[in-house]
């Protein structure tokens, strides 16, 4: 018999699985049989980006956190893939945080040369993953086309759901007497929803500061930011302010523990997401914070309580569609024997390693180094192609001298490509006088 192995989501992590298994059987290996099973319609996880919210047209919790002007908020060039760059799939080399469109057509660009999409079963959720007593795993999936269940069984599970789906969502005093729009960062998809509004975030990390940034540039009339812990700190436009945590508020009113307060519109809780896997049972169910080094897996990826099932892209994330191959390539040649997993209590030293060295991490850069490195000691290991972490490395070190130069104009610059060594041509228009976001329009350099 096959070793049958099962890959939950067809997202960047689950497509780079589908992608390093291609690569062997191309290589003339003789693969396990792989079943890819996606509840969307479509593939890309977060990147088929969709209007809905809530739940989806089936009655399933809505999986996109995506927005309609979304533009990548880091350099492309820290997750260019390194079998397929840039330049190979757009005939050129383009300019530097690519709006969310354009990720898109490079992640589905080198799917459709892999050929594998026949792998995938589309619109067709997990809804259980069940311990077999031989070792094996039963999986039953809902096909919501046919609206019909299916139990199959697999030596292997490769979780590939994402962590930035499921909202994290705190409570404040006087939420249920607000008379504004309150809403969960997951939620939001048109910025032009808020022009002329007085718009309170809460949260003062990417999605605050992204949510904030397209709010002012489609025509906000303020934003208030509340931190928690501690303020982002960048030179903001003058109708943009940050503020200490909120207390409460009342009807149209947020105060804060300053004693100072705002009147605001609308509330946007930029508050993060959580590790959620309701198909997993307990003993297979990760529990982890959103940071680089996760709670119990091996390597970052293999689930050290049970080491036939592994999890993809669940770190927290500077790197992520390379980082993303490098798992996928290390979990492949692991499921296929050519990589050996120690004992138990040396996958879990591994773990307390890495939680260490994280916790001694000083700053940001440390933290791209410390992700770097990770990258790139997965890759040692098997053989996707290599590639210049340093140059990424550079690239997100230049990204953040840019944001702290100029919160608002980072997007217009452009960084060394670490595959082809090129530098990224200037978008043609400014990011925040650019309200064509097409992949025409950005093409167009
Ligand atoms: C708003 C936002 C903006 C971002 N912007 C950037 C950016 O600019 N650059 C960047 O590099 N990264 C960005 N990210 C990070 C993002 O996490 C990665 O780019 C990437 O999408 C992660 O890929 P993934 O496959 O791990 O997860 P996802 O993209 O979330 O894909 C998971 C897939 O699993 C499927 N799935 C979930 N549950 C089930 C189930 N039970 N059964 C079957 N299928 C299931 C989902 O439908 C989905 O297709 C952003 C994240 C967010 C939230
Ligand atoms: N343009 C883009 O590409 C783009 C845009 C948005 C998001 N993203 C991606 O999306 C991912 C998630 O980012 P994220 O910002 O949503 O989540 P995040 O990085 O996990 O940050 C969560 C924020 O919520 C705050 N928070 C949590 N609980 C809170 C509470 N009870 N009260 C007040 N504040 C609270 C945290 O504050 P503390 O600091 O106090 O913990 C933190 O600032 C990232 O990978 C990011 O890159 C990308």
């Amino acid at each position: 018999m096959p070793l049958r192995v099962a890959i939950i989501g067809a997202g960047p992590s689950g497509l780079a699985q589908l992608r390093a298994f291609q690569s062997a059987r191309d290589k003339g290996l003789k693969i396990p049989e792989v079943v890819c099973f996606e509840k969307q319609s479509d593939w890309g996880g977060l990147w088929n980006y969709t209007w809905r919210t809530g739940v989806d047209e089936y009655g399933n919790q809505c999986h996109g956190s995506m927005y309609r002007y979304l533009w990548s908020n880091g350099p492309k060039e820290g997750l260019e893939f390194s079998d397929y760059t840039f330049e190979e799939h757009f005939g050129k080399p383009i300019a530097s945080y690519p709006p969310r469109e354009v990720l898109f057509d490079y992640i589905k660009g080198r799917m459709e040369k892999a050929g594998v999409r026949s792998m995938i079963e589309f619109s067709t959720i997990v809804r259980n993953v069940r311990t077999l007593t031989d070792g094996r795993f039963e999986l039953t999936t809902r096909n919501e086309v046919t609206d019909t269940d299916k139990s199959e069984n697999f030596d292997k599970v490769i979780v590939a759901t994402g962590h930035f789906s499921v909202p994290n969502v705190p409570e404040y005093k006087g939420f249920s007497e607000f008379n504004g729009r309150l809403m969960h960062a997951h939620d939001f998809r048109d910025a032009r929803q808020f022009l002329n509004q007085d718009l309170l975030i809460l949260g003062s990390s990417y999605s605050a500061e992204d949510i904030g940034s397209q709010c002012w540039k489609y025509g906000a009339k303020s934003i208030t930011v509340s931190h928690r812990t501690a303020p982002m700190g960048y030179d903001w436009p003058d109708n943009w302010k940050e503020v200490p945590r909120l207390s409460h508020v009342d009807e149209r009113t947020a105060y804060f523990i300053d004693g100072t307060n705002k009147e605001v519109d609308a509330i946007i809780l930029c508050t993060g997401y959580k590790h959620h896997f309701p198909f997993l049972p307990d003993d297979l169910r990760l529990k982890t914070a959103n940071r680089l080094a996760t709670a119990d897996l091996y390597k970052g990826v293999v689930w050290n309580k049970n080491p036939s099932i592994f999890y993809l892209g669940m770190q927290d994330q500077w790197y992520t569609f390379n980082m993303f191959d490098a798992q996928a390539w290390w979990v492949r040649d692991c499921i296929m024997e050519k990589i050996n997993l120690p004992d138990y209590a040396s996958m879990v030293q591994d773990v307390v390693d890495r939680e260490e060295a994280e916790a001694a991490l000083k700053d940001k850069y440390a933290g791209i180094e410390y992700q770097g490195a990770y990258t790139m000691e997965l890759i040692e290991e098997t053989d996707y192609p290599k590639f210049d972490i340093e140059a990424s490395n550079r690239a997100f070190y230049e990204y953040i001298g840019h944001k702290k130069n100029g919160i608002m104009n980072f997007r217009d610059f452009g960084y060394v490509s670490p595959i082809t060594g090129k530098k990224a041509p200037k978008h043609h228009t400014a990011w925040k006088d650019e309200f064509d976001d097409s992949l025409e329009s950005y093409l167009n350099s």
